[in-house]
C-alpha cells in the first residue's frame, strides 16, 4: 500500500505543560504559580476550575509514562514548574526537582526522549507581586531558574526549550487579562514581551554554560495573518499589524537580531523602545539548534468591529484584548469547519508557517511542538471514544506538514497537543485536547481511537496515502 513516509529519524511525540496536567499544586514544597493564583478570581476561569486536580500527573507519572510506551511515543515534550522548583522563585527546593529526575528517568528507561520546557506560563505568584514580566529582573531570576534545572537534569536532558508561546504570557495575561496574572496594562504586556525574550536570551546562554552541548530552542505560536477584504486598506493595515504582534514582535529578534521596523513605530506610544537596554539584542539572538512552532489556525482579520467579536484564542469573549493598539477587531469566519475552541480548521496554514519561516529567516531545524484540537469527545456503547475529528484534524496537519517537508522545509518532529485530556486555562476541563481521555473523577485514562490511530503513525513513520 502506497504511504506517504517522512524522513528517517523523523521525531514523534506528544506534549503537556505542568500545571495543565500535573495536579498536587501544593506538593513537595510547590509554592503558588501565578495561575493558582489567577484561578481563584472569581469569574477567571470557566467553572470556575482550578490546577486540581489536572489530569493528577504527579502522582501517577509512572502510569502514564507506560501509556506513552504503548502509544509508541519517541518523545514526550513536558514543562517544568519553576513554583516546584524554585519556590516562590527563591530557594531551590530538591524535593521538587526530584520529581522531574524520576519523570526524566522513567523516560529515559522507556526509550523516551525528554523534551524538557522550561517555562510554560506558571511564574511564582511571589515575582509577579514584585511586578512579574513587566519587570526585567524577572528575566534574570528565569535565567537562574534555568541554571538550576540544567544542574540538576542536563546529565540526561538534551533538549531544551526556553519558552512556550510567549505571545501568550505577554499579550493574553498583561493586556487582555483572560490569562494569568489578569492584567489589563498594554504598555506592561509590551515591557512583557522584550523581558520574556531576554530570559530566553540569558537562559539560553545560562543553559549552554552548564551544557555546552545542548540543543535549545524556543517555542512560538505562529498564525498566518489575512486580510478579510484585500481592497480595503484598513483590514490590510490591521493584518499587518497582527502579523507584526502575533508573530514578528518574536522571530525577529530572536533570529535577526532586531525588533521589526513597524512594530518599533506602532508602539511608540507604549515606549516599547524604552525597554530595550543596549546589548539586549545580541543576548536575544544567541544562536539556537531549533525552532519550536505551535500551529492550531490562521486570523482572518477585519477592521470593521460589527464581525464575530475578539479572537476565540484561549480566553473568554468577553475579555479585553490583546491586539494592543487596534482597537477593535473582528474575525469573520470563513467556510470551514470549526473545533470546541471554536478555531477554523485550516491545515494548509501550518504548510505556510512552516515555508515562511524557511523563505525568510536563517533556517534552523524546525518542530511542530504543538499541533491539535479540543472536540466534545463521547463514550460510544463499546467503552471507546471514537474522536473521527480529532484523527482527521491532526491527519489533515501531518499532511500539511509532509507538504512543507516536500516542499525542500527541515521539519525535523511533531508533538501532537495533547497526550492527556488536560486543563485548558480560561476554558477550565471542559475542552478536551487529549488523544487520552481523561475522567477526572476516577481518573482513568482511555486511549481515544486518535491515540490508536497516531501509534500506528508513529510505528509506520508514515500515514497512508
Ligand atoms: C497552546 C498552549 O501552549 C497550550 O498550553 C494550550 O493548552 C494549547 N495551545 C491549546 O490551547
Amino acid at each position: 500500500m502506497d504511504q506517504i513516509s517522512f524522513p528517517e529519524g523523523f521525531l514523534w511525540g506528544a506534549a503537556t505543560a505542568a500545571f495543565q496536567v500535573e495536579g498536587s499544586t501544593t506538593a513537595d514544597g510547590r509554592t503558588d504559580s501565578i495561575w493558582d493564583a489567577f484561578c481563584r478570581l472569581p469569574g477567571a476561569i470557566v467553572g470556575g476550575h482550578t490546577g486540581e486536580p489536572a489530569a493528577d500527573h504527579y502522582r501517577r507519572v509512572e502510569q502514564d509514562v507506560k501509556l506513552m510506551v504503548d502509544l509508541g511515543l519517541q518523545a514526550y515534550r513536558f514543562s517544568i514548574a519553576w513554583p516546584r522548583v524554585r519556590p516562590d522563585g527563591g530557594e531551590v527546593n530538591q524535593a521538587g526537582l526530584d520529581f522531574y529526575g524520576r519523570l526524566v528517568d522513567t523516560l529515559l528507561a522507556n526509550g523516551i526522549k525528554p523534551w524538557v520546557t522550561l517555562y510554560h506560563w506558571d511564574l511564582p505568584q511571589a515575582l509577579e507581586d514584585k511586578g512579574g514580566w513587566a519587570e526585567r529582573d524577572t528575566a534574570y531570576r528565569f535565567a537562574d531558574y534555568a541554571t538550576t534545572v540544567v544542574e540538576s537534569l542536563g546529565d540526561r536532558v538534551t533538549s531544551w526549550t526556553t519558552l512556550n508561546e510567549p505571545w501568550c504570557s505577554s499579550f493574553l495575561g498583561y493586556a487582555a487579562g483572560v490569562h494569568a496574572p489578569g492584567r489589563r496594562e498594554p504598555k506592561a504586556a509590551l515591557a512583557a514581551v522584550h523581558h520574556l525574550l531576554l530570559g530566553h536570551g540569558l537562559a539560553t546562554s545560562a543553559i549552554r554554560a552548564v551544557q555546552p552541548t545542548a540543543e535549545v530552542g524556543i517555542t512560538l505560536n505562529l498564525y498566518p495573518v489575512f486580510a478579510a477584504d484585500p481592497s480595503n486598506p484598513s483590514d490590510v493595515d490591521a493584518a499587518r499589524r497582527l502579523d507584526a504582534m502575533q508573530n514578528r514582535i518574536f522571530l525577529d529578534p530572536v533570529l535577526r537580531g532586531s525588533y521589526p521596523a513597524d512594530v518599533v513605530e506602532d508602539f511608540e506610544e507604549y515606549d516599547f523602545l524604552g525597554n530595550v537596554r543596549e546589548g539586549d539584542l545580541e543576548i536575544i539572538s544567541a544562536p539556537l539548534d531549533m525552532l519550536g512552532v505551535n500551529y492550531y489556525t490562521e486570523y482572518n482579520v477585519s477592521s470593521v468591529a460589527d464581525g464575530e467579536g475578539p479572537p476565540p484564542r484561549n480566553g473568554r469573549r468577553q475579555s479585553g484584548s490583546p491586539w494592543v493598539g487596534l482597537g477593535d477587531l473582528s474575525f469573520p469566519g470563513r467556510d470551514l469547519p470549526r473545533t470546541d475552541m471554536d478555531w477554523e480548521v485550516q491545515p494548509v496554514g501550518l504548510t505556510k508557517v512552516l515555508r515562511r519561516l524557511h523563505d525568510e529567516y536563517p533556517r534552523l531545524p524546525l518542530y511542530i511542538t504543538e499541533n491539535g484540537a479540543a472536540y466534545r469527545d463521547e463514550f460510544d456503547g463499546d467503552g471507546g471514544v471514537h474522536d473521527a475529528e480529532r484523527l482527521g484534524f491532526i491527519d489533515g496537519h501531518l499532511r500539511a506538514a509532509h507538504a512543507a517537508i516536500s516542499e525542500g522545509v527541515d521539519l525535523r518532529g511533531y508533538f501532537c497537543w495533547s497526550l492527556l485530556d488536560n486543563f485548558e486555562w480560561a476554558e477550565g476541563y471542559a475542552k478536551r485536547f487529549g488523544i487520552v481521555h481523561v475522567d477526572y473523577e476516577t481518573q482513568v485514562r482511555t486511549p481515544k481511537a486518535s491515540a490508536h490511530w497516531y501509534a500506528k503513525v508513529t510505528r509506520d513513520n508514515a500515514l497512508a496515502a
